[in-house]
């Protein structure tokens, strides 16, 4: 019987914006995301502005800012990183129930304005870093080894407001300067690290800090982020030479919606130009073949520095880390898009493809040749707690049960090297795309609603137990 191999690591993914709340504590600063208000799938989240005549205004959080505006915090909103689900108060409780689970690892994210509350400070914020101490050391005390996401998709407000984030070349130094920091202090806790989140689906401003949302704005915060990561890299590796550096792409298998040629062809570029791009530079040290035409075609003129092409060479990522939530269908006529006949959607609308799992994990190996681990993949659900004070939530079981099958094959079939598999999000966890309680992953239920109404109450699930089994049989009854 096929088993996860030995050293395999298993466990949850979360980030900091989504769990950890204590906004206004331990001096730390203000995150992008803390301007951010809750939304759902018919409103999109919003950001509170005061615009240059002062009066106050709302945009969507990924459009374009007027100009002269400033984000701002109305008193009476509902902004769902403030508290979020509290792991600020609760890091005790909820890793003794991931080590309970049997977790192996813990991908979190650090809060950078909990360090670096501004951006800009030449030392860090150490009440910052002494909650990271405590949480890393305990993890480790409980055999579960942190994997830290350096930056997921945030910033200190500061720098957004100072310089439009990532739009400006300064914003690589002061995370230069923020993620050495977390090398130094965490190096022999931690061997593992994703210098970004997502890179290649980032957008608005709580993500890049600016103000424009354009295809020139985007690639040129993308590729100092490129800059960005090759940098602590080299850095890093004269710190801590067993140190090994990923970053997190967001992956769906794309599938034509027809064989005819034009819908096959849409289907390879679209995925090429949402995915592989930023992993081929990242992967291969080198801007693709492509990519001349491709950022032309969007009226893109990248501003490469001397040197940037040179330290990227030199610095590829050790290892590709991903999520995969769900395959998408292209045609060359609508573009990407989620119906698929042939699969069940949740009801957020997104397509459940296992088996387009085990394709990434193929696709990705064919092309880099390196380590993967499979950083993000859960089931968002509207989880009711059952008079007998738990949730019945088989359908969560079912859904990791078959993705975890899909990676079995593919480690021990395909002959993929998969080293991980970190499940969105082992505690309930507020939604980013939405900012809703209601879209729950967890397998231990949060008592807290859409407005962050409840008492935070941690109750595991039933699909608590499967993957508690799961865990100690090493898949062996998938
Ligand atoms: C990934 C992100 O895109 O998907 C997470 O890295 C996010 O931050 C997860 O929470 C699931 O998306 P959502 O919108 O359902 O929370």
């Amino acid at each position: 019987m096929a088993t996860f191999p030995e050293g395999f690591l298993i466990g949850g993914a979360t980030a900091d914006f989504q769990c950890e709340g204590g906004f206004d504590v331990g001096g730390r600063g203000r995150l992008t995301h803390d301007f951010v208000t809750a939304g759902s799938v018919d409103q999109p989240r919003q950001l509170t502005l005061r615009l240059a005549d002062g009066r106050p205004a709302r945009v969507g959080w990924h459009d374009p800012l007027p100009a002269g505006a400033r984000v701002m915090i109305e008193p009476g909103t509902y902004y769902p990183s403030h508290q979020a689900t509290d792991f600020y108060h609760h890091w005790r409780e909820d890793i003794d129930l991931m080590a309970d689970l049997g977790f192996t690892t813990y991908r979190f994210s650090v809060c950078w304005s909990r360090l670096f509350p501004t951006g800009e400070e030449l030392t860090p914020n150490e009440a910052g870093l002494a909650f990271y101490d405590q949480v890393i050391d305990y993890l480790v005390a409980r055999q579960i080894a942190p994997i830290i996401t350096i930056c997921h998709d945030e910033l200190p407000n500061a720098l957004a407001e100072s310089v439009s984030g990532w739009a400006s070349r300064h914003t690589i130094a002061c995370y230069e300067r923020y993620a050495l920091t977390l090398i130094r202090r965490y190096r022999r806790r931690v061997h593992h690290w994703l210098t970004f989140n997502e890179i290649n689906i980032l957008g608005g401003y709580a993500a890049l800090g600016t103000h424009a949302q354009d295809a020139q704005t985007r690639y040129q915060c993308v590729h100092h982020m490129f800059v960005a990561s090759a940098r602590v890299i080299a850095a890093a590796r004269a710190l801590d030479p067993q140190a090994r550096f990923g970053t997190m792409f967001m992956m769906s298998e794309m599938y034509p919606a027809t064989s005819r040629p034009e819908d096959v062809f849409a289907a390879y570029t679209t995925r090429r130009e949402q995915c592989f791009f930023f992993a081929d530079v990242m992967a291969r040290g080198r801007y693709p073949r492509y990519a001349k035409a491709f950022l032309q075609a969007q009226g893109v003129t990248l501003r490469v520095a001397p040197g940037d092409l040179a330290v990227l060479a030199a610095n590829p990522i050790d290892f590709v880390a991903f999520s995969y939530y769900r395959s998408g269908t292209v045609t060359h006529a609508a573009g990407l898009v989620n119906e698929n006949p042939h699969l069940a959607t949740t009801p957020w609308g997104w397509p459940i493809d296992p088996l387009g799992l085990r394709l990434c994990l193929n696709a990705l190996y064919d092309r880099y040749q390196k380590p993967l681990i499979v950083i993000e993949n859960g089931l968002g659900m509207v989880d009711t707690l059952a008079p007998d004070g738990t949730v019945h939530d088989d359908y969560r079981s079912d859904y990791m049960a078959a993705h975890l099958r899909a990676i079995l094959a593919a480690v021990t079939e395909d002959g993929v090297p998969c080293f991980g598999y970190t499940m969105w999000a082992p505690i309930d966890l507020v939604s980013l795309s939405t900012g809703e309680m209601k879209k729950r992953y967890g397998v231990v239920y949060v008592a807290m609603d859409d407005r962050g109404q409840g008492s935070l109450r941690r109750v595991p699930k039933a699909s608590y137990a499967w993957l508690k089994r799961t865990i100690a049989t090493r898949g062996a009854e998938l």
